[in-house]
């Protein structure tokens, strides 16, 4: 079995799966990584270079080629799991576990990890996360096995609280 941690940008999807991994003994996936390894250049300069529609179908296949394997802790990208076969190839092999915080938790987060997030480099950021979010939230609940709130927690205290709800399946 995998855990698929899944959600918004800045959920903390890498910081806490990292934790889990290590205290579990699994392998650590981050799908972001794996793409850009896979592609050989950055998020940024895929969706620059090459687009968004490219990245979302480098994205399928990464997302597809990691589900089959197990016993990883995996790192999924914001928008990894609205894709239907993403999604369903993920949800065979591992618990789907969404992250979620408030968005101006996810604001601080994104601004101090730099300009790393493509579809965040508007003006108005905090409406971008709001309008994002407003669309992509029934897609989360959906694929979603257990959700748990990162507001105002840290990486740490999220990956206990994730441990204390499925810890005897790792
Ligand atoms: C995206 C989230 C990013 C990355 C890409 C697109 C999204 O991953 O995959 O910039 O559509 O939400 P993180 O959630 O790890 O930042």
């Amino acid at each position: 079995m995998n855990v698929a941690l899944f959600g918004f940008m800045g959920v903390g999807k890498s910081a806490v799966g990292r934790i889990l991994a290590e205290r579990n003994g699994l392998r650590f996936v981050d799908l972001d990584a794996e793409i850009e390894a896979r592609a050989g250049k950055s998020i940024p300069s895929i969706f620059e270079e090459e687009g968004e529609a490219a990245f979302r179908e480098i994205e399928k296949t990464t997302a597809l080629e990691v589900a089959a394997r197990d016993r990883q802790v995996i790192a999924c990208g914001g928008g990894t799991v609205l894709n239907a076969e993403s999604r369903e190839g993920l949800s065979k092999t591992s618990r789907m576990i969404l992250l979620t915080a408030e968005p101006a938790a996810i604001l601080e987060r994104v601004e101090a990890e730099g300009e790393t997030r493509p579809l965040l480099q508007v003006d108005d950021r905090i409406g971008s996360i709001e309008s994002l979010l407003a669309a992509r939230n029934p897609h989360y609940i959906r694929a979603a096995d257990l959700i748990v709130d990162t507001t105002g927690r840290t990486p740490q205290q999220v990956a206990e609280d994730i441990m204390n709800l499925i810890g005897e399946e790792l």
